[in-house]
């Protein structure tokens, strides 16, 4: 297939190829998506073959703003209200109700549909144009570190979408927090953009799905079960001060070892292949470059990646959790 690379300038072709069943690469401020039209059942059941993703994980419903909840979703309760004001545009994808409109194939069987207003200027004036609502996983292969630019969309996509619209990098870098409101209290299913204290400052008794916190609890995004965001090489995500950090690491061989360390940390490390994904003191930082990095470390050259844990405060959260995926969901305390 021809792919066309398309621009800030060109939002009405982009939305030209989706109205007409095609496939576009998206940017979002989280991730960029692999968007088509989300009431056609063809174009939907394409994304899951170009990504290679399991038939039962459901796509999320992009829409340009928050009164198109009202078409697509059905008992829709106050506090959807509540959150889209404070939140939308934004990294919060919402968990509610479908109504029979939204095509099965979206949802993976499901009831329920994900919902999300993306905050990119490029992206809204697409959805706008498109008038329909687009369903867009991330648009990395599945199992792979997310894409974050036009050109890790150009790598995993080319020749296999109809066009790849470039917004530039992803302000956020991490996806959407996922929440469900069809329980009571709300319940963060993925961690993400928006952080459980600023979920709280609306909904104070927001919960995390068990199934974040527990080993052995199945998650109930169905996409949270799978291995993902992993590069071919082994992931061994560490916890400690940066002095264990650089010691742990030292003792290891520096042929096909990588360090994904804090900026300041990079001079611990003479030998080895070294990337700085952020700074330690600034979370919105590292799930910028989290994805970019692990990416970047994505070759045979590299057998072993060693990348220092942060904190959990804030978006940091969101970085624990998509490292510790990448880590098969080992966390080493040094
Ligand atoms: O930031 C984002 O959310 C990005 C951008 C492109 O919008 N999208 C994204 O999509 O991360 P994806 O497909 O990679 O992840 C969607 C997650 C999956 O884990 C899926 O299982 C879950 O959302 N999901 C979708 N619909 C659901 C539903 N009805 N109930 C529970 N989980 C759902
Ligand atoms: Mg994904």
């Amino acid at each position: 297939m021809n792919t066309r690379l398309l621009g800030p300038g060109d939002a009405a072709a982009a939305a030209e190829i989706l109205k007409s069943g095609g496939l576009v690469a998206i940017p979002t401020e989280t991730v960029y998506g692999l968007g088509a039209d989300g009431l056609n059942t063809e174009a939907v059941r394409h994304i899951f073959e170009v990504k290679g993703r399991p038939q039962d994980n459901p796509l999320i419903l992009h829409v340009a703003d928050a009164q198109a909840l009202e078409r697509w979703c059905r008992d829709i309760p106050e506090t959807a209200w509540e959150l889209t004001r404070r939140f939308w545009p934004g990294p919060l994808t919402l968990i509610l109700y479908r109504k029979p409109c939204v095509p099965l194939q979206v949802t993976a069987g499901l009831e329920t549909v994900a919902m999300r207003c993306p905050d990119h200027p490029l992206t809204r004036q697409v959805l706008q144009m498109a008038g329909v609502p687009v369903a867009a996983p991330s648009a990395n292969l599945s199992g792979k570190p997310s894409t974050t630019t036009a050109q890790h969309c150009i790598h995993d996509l080319w020749s296999k979408v109809d066009a790849i619209l470039d917004g530039g990098p992803c302000r956020v870098g991490v996806e959407s927090t996922i929440l469900d409101l069809t329980v009571t209290p709300a319940r963060v299913l993925r961690p993400g953009g928006v952080t459980l204290e600023q979920l709280r400052e609306v909904l104070p008794d927001t919960e995390l799905d068990p199934g974040l916190v527990k080993p052995g609890e199945t998650p109930k995004a169905p996409g949270m079960k799978y291995r993902h965001y992993s590069p071919q090489a082994e992931v061994r995500l560490l916890r400690g001060s940066s002095a264990q950090f650089a010691d742990y690491v030292r003792a290891l061989p520096d042929e096909g070892t990588a360090v994904l360390c804090f900026s300041g940390e990079e001079e611990n490390f003479p030998g080895k292949r070294v990337l700085c994904y952020g700074s330690e003191a600034r979370p919105e930082t590292l799930s910028a470059g989290v994805f970019d990095c692990l990416r970047e470390l994505d070759t045979p050259a590299v057998q072993l990646i060693c990348a220092h844990c942060p904190s959990e405060a804030g978006v940091g959260y969101a970085v624990v959790n998509r490292l510790k995926k990448a880590a098969g969901g080992k966390l080493i305390c040094l």
